[in-house]
């Protein structure tokens, strides 16, 4: 329960450790995204991510936490997050993949998302992905100091409701620091003008988690994969920023993995 703790404000140290941490985490997604291809293990994607972050000399914030046993959540298809790469479990055309992932670097956590096709995806899933993504953005865009978070969650929410996609609701973003969650919560769903105030000092993760179908979700015994209850496919992306007196920061990119599947990103 966050309810009574309060929101940690950053220094500007602080920020360079995010900072830091972030660019960890970067790396890794790029470094995995040179291996996502039909066929290709997911034990494998988890391993290549996790030695990536340890080279860097961070450590796995998933790993462990609260007894999750991977280094990445690696969530396919109707797994919206939180899914365990498990032996036997390989990447096929036409699927996506949420490669979500964490790394703790003096004492501080980087912790984003991005949602990869594998091969050829059908229409309306690369729509699905480019709208999620679509939502993110716009989100970013009214983060900055003053707004509050349900601006950012009615952002999202009006955004992909236009196409009819569901908002997954049990689940949302968060502050993050020296813990990887922390307060604020930052749903992606809200009233304009309501809820926690965005000020200078706030590191956050925006993490919009979008449905093809119903939002309605359930989990899986091994008490992390979530899944669509319908089963239709679920985007992920999620972004890390900072609030400062000159702005808002996105200290996350996706440029790296970009450049290794060749599309072009915002951040
Ligand atoms: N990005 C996810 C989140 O913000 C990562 C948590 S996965 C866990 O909740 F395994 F670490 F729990
Ligand atoms: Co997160």
């Amino acid at each position: 329960m966050t309810m009574f703790r309060r929101i940690k404000y950053k220094s500007e140290e602080d920020f360079e450790k995010l900072k830091r941490s972030a660019h960890v985490v970067a790396v890794t997604l790029a470094e995995v995204a040179k291996h996502i291809q039909p066929g290709v293990p997911l034990l494998y994607l988890d391993q290549v991510g996790e030695t990536c972050i340890r080279d860097h000399h961070a450590i796995p914030s998933f790993k462990g936490y609260e007894g999750y046993p991977a280094s990445l959540c690696l969530s396919v298809n109707d797994v919206v997050v939180h899914g365990i790469p498990k032996q036997g479990d390989v990447l096929k055309d036409g699927d996506i993949i949420s490669v979500d992932c964490g790394a703790l670097l003096d004492g501080f956590h980087g912790d984003f998302c991005y949602t990869f096709a594998v091969g050829e995806v059908k229409e309306e899933v690369r729509l699905l992905l480019e709208r999620t993504k679509e939502s993110l953005n716009r989100a970013i865009a009214v983060a900055i100091a003053g707004n509050t978070v349900g601006d950012i969650g009615y952002t999202v929410e009006s955004y992909v409701g236009q196409y009819n996609y569901g908002v997954v609701r049990e689940l949302c973003g968060h502050g993050i620091g020296r813990d990887m969650h922390e307060r604020p919560d930052i749903t992606n769903y809200g009233r304009p003008h309501t809820g926690d105030r965005l000020q200078p000092g706030m590191c956050i993760c925006i993490e919009p988690m979008i449905t093809l179908g119903s939002r309605k979700i359930y989990m899986e015994n091994d008490g992390w994969t979530i899944r669509t209850q319908d089963h239709k496919p679920a985007a992920h992306y999620e972004h890390q920023l900072i609030i400062t007196d000159k702005g808002t920061e996105v200290i996350s990119t996706y440029k790296l993995l970009a450049e290794v599947i060749g599309t072009t990103e915002l951040y």
